[in-house]
């Protein structure tokens, strides 16, 4: 493991997800950085902080906000450089990725990173409104986001499922383990709704075939933060930093109908081979992943993107593993003995999908997994690193982080 980490994360927040009829922008993410700034172990002070990044995809259209770094410096009352990043569901990972460089090139030494989105307010035009992270003739064509999913999950079964109903098991296993894993999270949009079974899914109702709504990351709302240091200093804030190993971003075309395949995203395979090279690691040193899964053949392909699985025969994996631990109370993705716990604080699937704040939420969930503070759904074996997968649109861009609480 690289010994020189590019950032720290001294202390994280977030508000739960869920429809907040009641909230704005501004109270979300005053609430996600209050609790980010008050779990900083020995204190930190808003003037320590140098610069402010902010994820967010749609404020433009949903909330009428245009000129972010005005408006940031007015709730905050600060007046240090506000960096706005959109990429649409990467814009959390993107303000995090561009925090890292901002403390790795040394004129930052503690920055606020925040993500949040307000979706439910257009709720009967979002379905368009996230259109904006496709191609217009994708758009024209009346494609939406579960449409262009359901292009790429039926290829994946054309080409690998041949058939077998296994693959689509295997599909509707992953919806079942991220809403299990979401039980015990508190922040999470369907803790409520309690566990969903394998049937369940399978007969939920056809949002854009074979993609059925419990496949189905929801419309959301919330916010999270982390305040991040150059790694140097962690220690004056908390003696139990987590650290950022490698922090990497790859982009590609944004349309489906360009590409060479579809069967997986190009960008997660690049960003997540630079950031391994970068740590010095491998996919088998990954004890936990926060993985994109905003359709559940996202997660597929991220097991088989990562190298964790060749390419075609990760349904396989997923489902002789499912069965062989007896559901979904625990499905570690067992390769050559090692483990490698996907989404446990629930995905996107089912702890909720606030664009702007899920790359941000992934290192919080990794954050807190790492400090063995994550309550209820901690994870039950010892956890060092951890990686965070962000993807925007269908594969434009993804973001890809490595965390790890010991460097030795
Ligand atoms: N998973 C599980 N349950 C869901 C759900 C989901 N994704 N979405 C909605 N529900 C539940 C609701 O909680 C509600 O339950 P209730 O009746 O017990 O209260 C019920 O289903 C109906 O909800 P509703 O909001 O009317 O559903 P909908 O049909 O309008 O929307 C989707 C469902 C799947 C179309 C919508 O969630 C969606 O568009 N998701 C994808 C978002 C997206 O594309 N994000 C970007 C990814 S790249």
């Amino acid at each position: 493991m690289k010994s020189t980490p590019c950032a720290a994360i001294v202390g994280a927040g977030r508000t739960k997800f869920a429809e907040h009829w009641d909230e704005d922008p501004r109270s979300m993410i005053g609430k996600a950085g209050m609790t980010a700034f008050e779990s900083v172990d020995k204190g930190i002070r808003r003037r320590d902080i140098d610069a402010c990044y902010f994820g967010s995809f749609l404020y433009q259209v949903t909330n009428k906000i245009g000129l972010v770094p005005g408006y940031m410096s007015r709730e905050l009352g600060m007046n240090v450089p506000m960096i706005n990043t959109e990429a649409a569901c990467a814009s959390g990972g993107l303000a995090l990725h561009n925090a890292c460089i901002g403390l790795q090139s040394g004129n930052y030494d503690a920055v606020l990173v925040a993500g949040f989105e307000k979706m439910t307010d257009r709720q009967d035009k979002i379905t368009d409104d996230l259109m904006f992270a496709a191609d217009p003739h994708e758009f024209e064509a009346g494609y939406t986001f579960p449409g262009l999913y359901a292009t790429m999950m039926t290829r994946y079964m054309y080409e690998y499922g041949n058939g077998d109903a296994r693959c689509e098991e295997a599909l509707a296993q992953i919806a079942v383990k991220n809403h299990h894993h979401c039980v015990r999270n508190p922040f999470a949009q369907f803790q409520e709704k309690g566990e969903i079974t394998v049937d369940e899914v399978k007969q939920s109702k056809i949002v854009a075939n074979p993609i059925r709504i419990l496949h189905c990351s929801p419309v959301s709302d919330g916010a999270s933060a982390l305040i991040l240091t150059r790694p140097e200093i962690a220690k004056q804030y908390t003696d139990t930093p987590v650290y950022i190993l490698s922090s990497h971003e790859a982009t590609d075309h944004v349309s489906l109908y360009t590409r060479d395949n579809i069967t997986g995203v190009n960008a997660t395979r690049i960003a997540t081979a630079k950031a391994l090279k970068a740590a010095d690691l491998t996919i088998d040193d990954i004890d936990i992943a926060e993985v994109h899964d905003c359709f559940t053949i996202e997660e597929m392909f991220f097991l088989e993107d990562s190298g964790f699985y060749p390419k075609g025969e990760a349904w396989k994996h997923v489902y002789e593993s499912c069965e062989s631990f007896k559901g979904p109370s625990h499905i570690p993705y067992d390769k050559n003995g090692h483990e490698l716990t996907v989404n446990l604080g629930g995905g996107l699937k089912a702890d909720g999908h606030p664009v702007g704040a899920t790359g941000v939420r992934q290192a919080y969930e990794c954050f807190r997994q790492l400090r063995k503070e994550a309550g209820g759904n901690q994870i039950d074996r010892d956890v060092n690193i951890a990686m965070c997968h962000n993807v925007g649109g269908t594969g434009g861009v993804a973001t890809v982080h490595l965390l790890a609480r010991d460097l030795e």
